[in-house]
């Protein structure tokens, strides 16, 4: 199986041997994309409220904005039909599913030509081929984790794991975590936070455990879309998440540069 038609990304900076992730990908109009692939290989962690959540934050954005669902359960494809047309459109793309009769795989994985990020919303459990495909294809990969001793343990093994595959591809996309259904106040976070200090992975951001995340998805909605007061903490929370991945986007374009200046 092959992801989305990669032939046809051109790279700002080609003749040198940057790593892949220092490579500025553009879209067809000519302006940078970036694609963010969230994924975990436990299952109930977030992913999907993640992916569908932050198409959301960013569409309310005036982003170009595409979501790729290759979950068989089709969950973020469901969000996506629920959308309403009044709200920021999302580019959808059915992954999971083979191409509809006569047409291509690369024809069903097009991106409108001014997409300006892709996201990913990858199945529990992802392996084989598909997983190296998806590696290879990203430049930001976020792994929601529970706030608990067990799925933290997982996720660890699964992104030690995430970055051999990396190592053996050749790529270095960059990892956050993003700690998800969080009470901030109690000691399961807190012993969270600590264990990630620890272990010194980069976290990019952190969800409150609220009911506005069900609510939303009802109605097609990111949590930032929703006309009420009671969502106001999660909109600092995204602002912040939306912060780290505009940082690692800027700090990719700015990349060449540095080494241009460098070598000058
Ligand atoms: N921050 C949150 N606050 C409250 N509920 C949440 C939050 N994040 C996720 N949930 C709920 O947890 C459940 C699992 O979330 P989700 O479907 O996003 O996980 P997933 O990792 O995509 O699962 P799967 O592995 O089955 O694809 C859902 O019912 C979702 O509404
Ligand atoms: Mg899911």
């Amino acid at each position: 199986m092959t992801h989305y038609d990669i032939q046809d990304w051109r790279r700002t900076y080609t003749g040198r041997a940057f790593e892949p992730r220092d490579l500025q990908i553009i879209n067809r109009i000519g302006n940078p994309m970036q694609r963010i692939l969230v994924m975990n290989s436990k299952g109930g962690s977030g992913k999907t409220t993640l992916a569908t959540n932050l198409c959301g934050y960013l569409a309310s954005k005036g982003e170009q904005v595409a979501l790729f669902d290759y979950d068989p359960q089709g969950s973020s494809s469901h969000w996506l039909g629920r959308r309403a047309e009044q709200l920021p459109p999302i580019h959808g793309v059915e992954a999971f599913r083979a191409p509809p009769s006569g047409a291509t795989r690369s024809w069903q994985m097009r991106l409108p030509p001014e997409t300006e990020r892709v996201i990913v919303d990858a199945p529990a459990g992802v392996g084989g081929v598909l997983l190296m495909d998806l590696i290879r294809s990203a430049d930001v990969v976020l792994v929601p984790v529970l706030p608990s001793p067990i799925d933290l343990h997982a996720a660890r093994n699964f992104i030690i794991e995430l970055q051999r595959h990396g190592r053996q591809l050749g790529v270095v996309p960059q990892l956050g975590v993003v700690a998800n259904r969080v009470r901030r106040r109690t000691r399961a976070y807190q012993s969270m936070t600590h264990a990630l200090g620890e272990v010194g992975l980069p976290v990019a951001g952190v969800l409150r455990d609220t009911q506005n995340y069900v609510h939303a998805v009802e109605s097609g909605r990111a949590v930032v879309e929703l006309p009420s007061r009671a969502a106001r903490q999660d909109r600092c929370d995204w602002e912040h998440l939306g912060g780290w991945l505009d940082r690692e986007q800027a700090a990719c374009m700015a990349y060449p540069e540095e080494v241009k200046r460098a070598q000058a």
